[in-house]
């Protein structure tokens, strides 16, 4: 379970500061599928940041689990991070020098994991993705649903709880986005709790509960 309770998030540079998010407060049970909508502008990045513990609240207070993280130290962030969320971006965010399997691989790479485990679990994330007969190909030669499939294995590949999605199926066409959302769907049938960033409607259809927020502020919470 994730609780943010009266959040504002401000982004200070030398001259200005801008104000993101205001005294946001947002409860998401696990296991929930939750579509976050809302105008270019609005904070629905700088709110999957946070809820990904990729940034930090100016005030207020985020439980995780029951934990209070605005306290954790950046390493105790950043190991959290690695075994309980996956995130999925829109420009796929792949390294074109490594392999679909290398790619996928990554994230146990950074948690230091032994060579024999890391392979049988890329290997185990693409075949859940359909994408074991691609493992060798490089970014380049994989078309754009193949990429963001490759993505995604590399966030399941620590199991985790929580899968952050910002805009995953926004570079891809509509059959290609419905896929994608089908990885998904799975995902949250077996328990994950999935946070969606999305333009489209069709792609929220999807979520069981959407969020519209505007100029940092929840304006709207429904439930399907
Ligand atoms: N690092 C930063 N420093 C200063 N301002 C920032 C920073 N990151 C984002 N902002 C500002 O915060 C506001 C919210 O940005 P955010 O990326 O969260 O919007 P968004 O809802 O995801 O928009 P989009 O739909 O275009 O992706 C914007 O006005 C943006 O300019
Ligand atoms: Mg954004």
């Amino acid at each position: 379970m994730l609780q943010l309770h009266n959040v504002f998030k401000t982004y200070k540079t030398e001259a200005i500061q801008v104000p993101v998010l205001q005294r946001l407060s947002l409860l998401i049970e696990q296991g929930e599928f939750v579509a976050i909508m809302g105008p270019s502008g609005s904070g629905k990045s700088t709110l999957m940041s946070i809820i990904g513990l990729l940034d930090t609240i100016t005030s207020g207070t985020y439980f995780l689990n029951g934990k209070d993280v605005s306290v954790s130290s950046d390493k105790e962030l950043a190991k959290y991070r690695n075994k309980h969320i996956g995130f999925v971006f829109q420009q796929f965010h792949l390294l074109p020098r490594l392999s679909a399997l290398a790619n996928t691989e990554l994230p146990l790479i950074y948690a230091r994991e032994k060579k024999k485990i890391r392979k049988e679990k890329a290997h185990r994330a693409l075949e859940i993705v359909g994408l074991r007969d691609r493992m060798n190909h490089y970014p380049n030669q994989l078309s754009g649903g193949q990429k963001q499939r490759v993505a995604i294995a590399r966030a399941i590949i620590n199991n985790p709880d929580v899968i952050l999605a910002d805009e995953p199926t926004g570079s891809l066409d509509s059959k290609t986005g419905e896929q994608v959302m089908s990885i998904f769907s799975e995902f949250n049938r077996e328990g994950k709790t999935i946070i969606l960033v999305t333009h489209e409607p069709e792609i929220a259809q999807y979520a069981q509960r959407t969020i519209l927020l505007r100029d940092g502020i929840v304006v709207e919470d429904r439930r399907r």
